[in-house]
């Protein structure tokens, strides 16, 4: 009698299973996949294994875990924390021997990734958490190197060779889906921060990534030479209301740092050029309430300075002007340590090309600076994708020189991705 009540009253009031979206402007897939798993209500007998972190927020802003195990509409068999746990609750990363844990809160068991660097470490999770499908959602920031997207084609390998299925739910590219920009990543340079021959600024969803590492690129992974499996098989939950031109304040939704440097949702248009001044002896604003927004260093002062802001400023990047600016990071390079730099504006973010503004401040800098900024560090080459970068500032290639070299490895590129874009 319960039972057939409780179809009733779904059907009749139709969120009996508790599940109502705040804001239905942007509505996320996972927001999207719980409506229709709601809609389904109950007879799923399969078990599902989540991939989560801190970012892995549902538009009505609570965390999916917490969603998930409050209303019962899906079993879980687990979840799987790819670097600082499911909710970011360990700064460096959870230290379990065994590597898994219960969540304080739900009890749902959590399985620590921060140390896998294989597809075959993921299908073993898979199987050892006894998950029928697996779901993946993450908030991605729109940069080649944010390592979370190689968490997702690590997933993906691990599904195919598992052969269970795996859903992508989609989220927005904070930093829209029109702009496509920066050297793609060359054979030899795959590391944490690119497995796939994509654009620094790729310019696409989550879910559309999921498709295009699927489709292009796993068939080509010597992880999957001798599967029977040569791809997963992939469903993506598309969003509701999204368009390409959105930013991510236009989207309805609520932010959520997916990452301590990454604090606003303006930082990720930054990130995609200045996140190469990781490996350079240059401060790029972490320790400051901007970062990424700010470079600079402990020698630049003064007359130095106003140089410098008035040579960035004639190089006219694009929608961007830079102002100088004093400042002390409290964190990371520089750590207190009196700098000065330059402030970087976005006048016009529809036209604003991250890469193409650090490229023109790497060559600013090794112009002004020539003992310090004509050789960066081999690292670069990671980020950036190929060498190219390096060894065309150390020749004195110009701005427009080093961007026209990776013209028509973008242009290959844009052509692969249109066939996956979803919006
Ligand atoms: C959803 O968000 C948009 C944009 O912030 C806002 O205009 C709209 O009123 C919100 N809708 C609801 C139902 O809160
Ligand atoms: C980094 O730059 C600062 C300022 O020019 C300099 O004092 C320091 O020695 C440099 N560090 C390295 C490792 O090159």
């Amino acid at each position: 009698m319960k039972f057939s009540f409780s179809i009733l009253a779904a059907s009749l009031i139709g969120f009996s299973c508790g599940y109502i979206p705040i804001n239905d402007s942007v509505q996320l897939g996972f927001d999207v996949w719980l409506q229709k798993m709601q809609d389904k209500c109950i007879g799923n007998n399969l078990k599902y294994g989540f991939i989560l972190d801190a970012s892995s927020i549902s538009s009505g802003a609570y965390h999916d875990i917490d969603v998930l195990s409050r209303n019962n509409l899906v079993t879980i068999a687990g979840a799987i924390g790819p670097v600082t746990g499911i909710r970011g609750e360990f700064p460096d990363g959870p230290s379990i021997s065994t590597g898994i844990y219960k969540d304080a809160t739900t009890g749902v068991t959590v399985y620590d990734a921060a140390n896998f660097n294989s597809g075959t470490q993921w299908s073993s999770v898979y199987s050892t958490m006894g998950a029928d499908v697996i779901v993946f959602d993450i908030q991605d920031v729109g940069s080649r190197f944010y390592p979370r997207l190689w968490t997702l084609y690590d997933a993906l390998v691990g599904a195919a060779l598992s052969g269970k299925k795996i859903i992508v739910l989609d989220r927005p590219n904070p930093i829209g889906g029109l702009v496509v920009d920066g050297e793609t990543l060359s054979p030899g340079f795959e590391s944490q921060f690119g497995k796939a021959p994509i654009a620094i600024q790729h310019g696409m969803t989550i879910g559309e990534l999921a498709l295009l590492f699927n489709e292009e690129y796993l068939n080509k992974d010597s992880q999957l030479s001798n599967s029977a499996n040569k791809r997963a098989r992939l469903e993506v939950v598309k969003m509701k209301g999204w368009t390409r031109d959105m930013f991510f304040d236009q989207t309805g939704l609520n932010w959520f740092t997916p990452s301590e440097y990454i604090p606003t949702p303006d930082t990720p248009l930054f990130y995609p050029g200045q996140g190469l001044f990781s490996d350079i002896n240059i401060s790029d604003g972490r320790g400051t309430t901007i970062p990424f927004e700010v470079f600079g260093d402990s020698d630049i002062k003064d007359l130095i300075l106003q140089d410098l802001e008035w040579a960035m400023n004639a190089v006219q990047v694009p929608g961007v002007i830079y102002r100088q600016m004093y400042f002390t990071p409290w964190d990371s390079k520089f750590l207190n340590t009196a700098c000065a730099g330059l402030e970087i504006h976005i006048q016009d973010r529809s036209v604003y090309k991250p890469v193409s503004s650090a490229i023109a401040s790497l060559t600013v800098l090794r112009d002004q600076f020539p003992s310090k900024y004509t050789n960066i560090p081999n690292s670069v080459d990671l980020r950036y994708g190929n060498s190219n970068l390096r060894t065309m500032l150390a020749s004195g290639a110009s701005y427009q020189s080093i961007i026209d070299s990776y013209q028509s490895n973008l242009e290959a590129f844009k052509n692969v991705r249109s066939k996956y874009l979803l919006y």
